[in-house]
C-alpha cells in the first residue's frame, strides 16, 4: 500500500500505542487525523507529529460521524481500557466499548471508509486455556471459537468488535482486519501495566519490591515498535476480517522481569509477593505463526533489549514525584 497522502483516521491516536502508530504513518506520508477525548491519551505524545487532532467523545454520534468523514483507512484504537487492576474492577466502563466500537464501525461504513483495522487483544482467548503455568501454551487464532470464553467484559467487547468486523466484510464487502495485541510495553506506556509498575518501583528504589501474584505468571511482553510495524502490515495485507495475533513468542515470568528491573535500578532489593492482588490469566503467550505466514512479520525486539530501552526512557523523562503519583493512581486507574 502506498501511504503517501492516504487519508487515515486513528481513534485514540494520542494513546501509548496510538501515538507511536500516528508517528510512523505520518513518516510514511499519510495524512493522519487523530480523534481523541484524552481520557487516557496525552496531547504531548503528538507534540512532534504533524497530524490533525480533533477532540471529542466517540460515544457522541455527531462527533463520531465528523471524525470518520473523508477517511480512507481507519485504525480504531480508542477504548476504555487500563491494566489488570482497572479492567477487573471497571467492568461497566469496559462494557461501553461495545457501544463505542459499534458506533465507530457504523459511521465509518456510512461515510465510505474503505478499510478498518481494529486494535483487539489477547483477552479474546479462553481464560481456562491460560491457567496452567507448567504447560508451554502458545495461543493460536483458531482457539477463539464457539462457545467462546473471553477475559472479562473488556475481552468480550474486543471479541464482539472482531465478530462485527467479520460480518461487515462478509455481508457488506468492507475491508476489515483485527490485530490481537499481547501485553505491549515501551516508551509512553503507563504504570497501569505490570512491566511499567515494576520499572516505577525500581526507579523509586522501593524495598521491599512488591510484585502482584506469586511471580510465576508468564507473559509475552511485546515491544511497541513491533506492534506498530505489525499493525501497518495488517492494514496493507489483510482485508477479509481475519484476526491476527501480534505478539512475541518469548515466554517471560513476572519474577524474571522483576529481577531484571531490580538488577538495573535497585540492586539488592527484596521481592515481596502480594498474592491477594489480581493477576489475570497465569500463562498468556501468543503464537505468531499466522502473522509470519500472512504478513511476513515477526517481532524484532528481544525482551531484555526492549526493557532496557523502556527503563532508559522512564529514567530520562520522569521525576520521582511524578513516578510516585502515577504509580499510586494508575495501578487501579487509567
Ligand atoms: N497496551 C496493551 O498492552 C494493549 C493490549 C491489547 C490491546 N490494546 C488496545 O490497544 C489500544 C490502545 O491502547 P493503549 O494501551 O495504547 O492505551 P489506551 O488504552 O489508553 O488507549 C485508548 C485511547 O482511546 C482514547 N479514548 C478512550 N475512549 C474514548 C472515546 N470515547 N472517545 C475518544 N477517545 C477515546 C483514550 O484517550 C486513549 O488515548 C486500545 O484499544 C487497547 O484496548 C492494548
Amino acid at each position: 500500500m502506498n501511504w503517501n497522502n492516504k487519508k487515515v483516521l486513528i481513534t485514540g491516536g494520542a494513546s501509548f500505542i496510538g501515538s507511536h502508530l500516528s508517528e510512523q504513518l505520518v513518516k510514511k506520508g499519510a495524512l493522519v487525523r487523530v480523534a481523541e477525548n484524552f481520557s487516557s491519551g496525552e496531547r504531548k505524545h503528538l507534540d512532534n507529529v504533524d497530524c490533525e487532532i480533533i477532540e471529542g467523545n466517540l460515544l457522541d454520534s455527531d462527533f463520531c460521524k465528523r471524525a470518520t468523514k473523508d477517511i480512507e483507512v481507519l485504525f480504531h484504537l480508542a477504548a476504555d481500557h487500563g491494566g489488570r487492576g482497572y479492567i477487573d474492577s471497571h467492568q461497566v466502563e469496559c462494557s461501553t466499548n461495545m457501544i463505542l466500537d459499534g458506533q465507530v464501525f457504523r459511521h465509518a461504513h456510512q461515510n465510505g471508509v474503505e478499510k478498518i483495522v481494529f486494535a483487539s487483544s489477547g483477552c479474546v482467548y479462553p481464560t481456562s486455556e491460560q491457567m496452567d503455568v507448567t504447560k508451554e501454551v502458545f495461543l493460536h487464532e483458531k482457539m477463539v471459537k464457539p462457545p467462546y470464553e473471553a477475559d472479562d467484559l473488556y475481552g468480550w467487547a474486543k471479541l464482539m468488535a472482531e465478530l462485527s468486523l467479520k460480518a461487515y466484510h462478509q455481508q457488506l464487502d468492507l475491508k476489515t482486519a483485527s490485530c490481537r495485541y499481547f501485553t505491549v510495553y515501551g516508551p509512553r506506556c503507563t504504570e497501569n501495566h505490570a512491566v511499567m509498575a515494576m520499572i516505577a518501583r525500581g526507579f523509586l528504589k522501593l524495598d521491599p519490591f512488591e510484585v502482584w501474584g506469586n511471580g510465576e505468571q508468564i507473559r509475552n511482553w511485546t515491544y511497541v515498535d513491533d506492534i506498530v510495524s505489525g499493525t501497518i502490515a495488517v492494514a496493507e495485507k489483510i482485508h477479509d476480517g481475519t484476526s491476527i495475533n501480534l505478539g512475541t513468542m518469548e515466554r517471560i515470568k513476572v519474577k524474571e522481569c522483576a529481577k531484571q528491573v531490580i538488577d538495573t535500578l535497585n540492586p539488592g532489593a527484596t521481592i515481596k509477593l502480594l498474592t491477594n492482588k489480581p493477576t489475570g490469566p497465569l500463562n498468556r503467550v501468543a503464537s505468531n505463526a499466522l502473522a509470519k505466514e500472512l504478513l511476513g512479520w515477526s517481532p524484532q525486539t528481544r525482551f531484555s533489549d526492549g526493557l532496557k530501552k523502556t527503563i532508559d526512557w522512564y529514567v530520562a523523562t520522569k521525576s520521582k514525584d511524578q513516578a510516585n503519583a502515577d504509580l499510586k493512581t494508575k495501578l487501579v486507574g487509567r
